[in-house]
């Protein structure tokens, strides 16, 4: 074998560990004090895994007390057998049983300006009994699907709790999708309802929703569509199939008895924005969700429910809003903020002021916003009074160190930890983690597997890396709120997460251990690149390029090289306004930046300097488009970007591209 391959060989078991940080943050004394979850956890999960869940999933009031914790034939989990619950009355009801029915649940935001409404728990009790009624009046039963397109208003959540409530699983498909996305979703699990509004809030205009609704029923099963008028704009009605909610919800008894499910009766169906093939319907169960989303929102947010006020910046169309605007925070009777709109509208500091009206303690947002913030500049925040948090915390792609910096320092005040929370819409709850009162941060890490959850990174062959080395993550027992399957797709199911090793969970996403054994995420494992025989995840490249003061976002992908491979080609957004950011001399300053940060191999053979990158709608960036770019091909699939006209500004840049021989 020929050193090169030998190289080769060496490096497709793992992940070139390249990037060094040193920053810590210790928790706040303060926080440690008095924290929630202390160092114990974790050795009383290790002691019992099972007993520890049984403790948690204490947390919710049940009809009937299960008789097994878990039932496990790979990769089949039932968890809590025989218990029954409802997880709408846990949301809701047993808050107002317990005298907190004035406690309020969402101070909800509109986007129009002013545009606010504070929601109580005896409210919400209300409005989901109403909801409830109104469903069974409209023939909704027990285990039939209910499609949701709403915008980010009360109703929405109000729609879930009474589906949950009649055992009715949702599937909420988010309002910025396609008639087409929400026609191949009420399809794909056969929902013969829909609930929408007439439309909603974004960037300062009424935007429809019932037209898309109109278009994907047509030629499916759906016999009723049910519409809040959020904006009073016009819609075309279809008589017998369309109902107005303020007429047949707002006249119903605010009394509706629940009845108790199994704990394995589907909660919801949640599909993934499926950046390649066909979405896949992923589907929750009631108790072990119930029991995850609990546990985690009160141990990583260190939920002080009396006083906190929490706010998940995220749309309730992805599992974010699922798990930590809805389930979670209601189970555990928090106060949350919701907002309708968009972060710049009517100017880019709307969430500063709703902040500091509403002195929210917890903010929870995508490392995607975070990274448009440092682009907008730091003097938007500056100019609020933020003194109010006290946790932050992140999720759904790597946060960059130098994003993690920013946000700890220009959000948090230097005194919030914050928390990178690793997990998936499979995994329905937070899987890795740092405590906040227990764990010394470090930018750009998750950390360690919260309590309860066990992972490991492993080679090709599915041997655990050593501290130091990188390679594939696995999650190696099952969790409560894992998925239960693919809504009618169940080789599928097997095929993606369970094939590849064989009675381990296979997450699809790269990790490194550095040398305390801590976990850092390095990107999905379709993205890493190959240079010179060394896979190198695009994450360190990115994050590397991000620690440069003049760039506020950065994607790099491989694109095919006839020396080495692939080679690194990097799009950047720089910073602020961009001055000194074209030409030769930035790219050549860029380069020996990531040369001195990670090392030469990681050192990009050409920089594009873009206004936007291609994100999908929940803010995650399509590599494989920018390959396309790259690599001088026609585009692939685009249907699924925020905002296609972004790939064209971004393909006209490349013959001007600046290029390393
Ligand atoms: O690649 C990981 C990334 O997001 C993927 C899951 O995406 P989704 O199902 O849309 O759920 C997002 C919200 C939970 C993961 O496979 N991801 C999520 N959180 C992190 C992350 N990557 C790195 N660090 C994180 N904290």
């Amino acid at each position: 074998m020929s050193d090169t391959a030998d190289a080769q060989e060496d490096a497709q078991g793992t992940l070139a560990n390249l990037m060094r940080e040193n920053r810590r943050y210790d928790p706040p004394k303060d926080m440690a004090a008095n924290a929630n979850v202390t160092a114990d956890a974790y050795d009383e999960a290790a002691a019992d895994r099972l007993a520890f869940w049984e403790k948690q999933a204490q947390r919710l009031d049940w009809d009937t007390p299960w008789e097994t914790a878990l039932e496990w034939e790979s990769p089949y989990s039932k968890w809590f057998v025989g218990g029954k619950l409802n997880a709408s009355v846990n949301c809701v009801d047993r808050h107002v049983a317990a005298g907190n029915g004035e406690k309020i649940a969402y101070h909800w935001v509109g986007e129009p300006d002013g545009d606010t409404r504070d929601i109580t728990y005896a409210e919400l009790k209300d409005m989901v009994c109403q909801a409830a009624n109104a469903f069974t009046e409209l023939g909704v039963q027990k285990g039939d699907r209910i499609a949701i397109y709403m915008p980010m208003i009360p109703e929405t959540v109000v729609t879930m709790l009474a589906c949950a409530r009649l055992g009715a699983p949702h599937t909420v498909v988010f309002g910025g999708f396609s008639a087409d996305a929400l026609k191949s979703r009420t399809l794909d699990c056969d929902a013969h309802v829909v609930v929408t509004a007439d439309g909603g809030y974004r960037r300062g205009a009424a935007s429809a929703l019932k037209p898309a609704v109109d278009e994907a029923v047509t030629g499916t099963d759906v016999r009723t569509v049910l519409v809040v008028r959020r904006t009073g704009q016009d819609v075309e009605w279809t008589d017998g199939r369309d109902v107005w909610w303020h007429d047949v919800v707002d006249r119903q008894s605010t009394d509706h008895t629940a009845e108790a499910h199994d704990a394995e009766h589907p909660l919801y169906v949640m599909y993934t924005s499926g950046t390649t093939a066909k979405p896949k319907g992923i589907l929750h169960t009631t108790g072990g969700y119930l029991t995850q989303v609990a546990y985690t929102h009160w141990a990583v947010f260190d939920l002080k429910a009396d006083t906190d006020i929490f706010w998940t910046a995220a749309d309730i169309g992805w599992v974010t809003g699922h798990s930590y605007i809805v389930y979670g925070p209601l189970a555990n009777g928090a106060t949350s903020v919701l907002y309708e709109g968009t972060p710049d509208t009517p100017h880019k500091g709307r969430w500063w002021d709703i902040v500091e009206k509403y002195k929210v303690t917890i903010l929870y947002t995508a490392p995607t916003t975070i990274r448009t913030f440092m682009k907008w500049g730091e003097a938007v925040p500056e100019g609020h009074d933020l003194s109010s948090l006290r946790l932050i915390g992140s999720v759904g792609e790597p946060i960059n160190p130098e994003a993690y910096i920013w946000y700890r320092h220009f959000i948090g005040g230097d005194r919030c930890p914050v928390v990178d929370t690793w997990w998936q819409t499979e995994t329905g709850g937070m899987m890795i983690s740092p405590l906040p009162g227990v764990t010394a941060g470090k930018p750009g890490a998750a950390m360690k597997p919260l309590p309860g959850i066990s992972c490991e990174v492993v080679d090709e062959a599915g041997n655990a890396v050593p501290d130091g080395g990188g390679g594939y993550l696995v999650l190696t027992e099952p969790w409560p709120g894992m998925l239960r399957g693919i809504w009618g797709d169940d080789e599928r199911f097997r095929e993606t997460y369970w094939s590849r090793y064989p009675g381990v969970y296979f997450a699809g996403d790269g990790a490194k251990k550095d040398e305390d054994g801590d976990l850092w995420l390095l990107g999905r494992v379709d993205d890493v690149m190959n240079v010179s025989g060394h896979r190198i995840s695009t994450t360190e490249v990115e994050s590397a390029l991000v620690s440069h003061q003049k760039v506020a976002e950065a994607a790099v992908v491989g694109a095919t090289d006839p020396t080495t491979g692939q080679g690194i080609v990097a799009f950047v957004i720089p910073r602020g306004d961009g001055e000194g950011t074209s030409g030769e001399e930035f790219a050549q300053e860029l380069r020996n930046h990531v040369a001195k940060e990670i090392g030469p191999i990681a050192k990009p053979r050409q920089i594009l300097v873009v206004a936007e990158l291609p994100k999908t709608r929940s803010g995650k960036i399509m590599r494989r488009l920018l390959r396309d770019v790259a690599e001088n091909r026609q585009l692939g699939d685009v249907t699924t970007l925020q905002d296609s006209s972004v790939m064209d500004l971004i393909s006209a840049k490349l013959p001007s591209a600046a290029r390393e021989e």
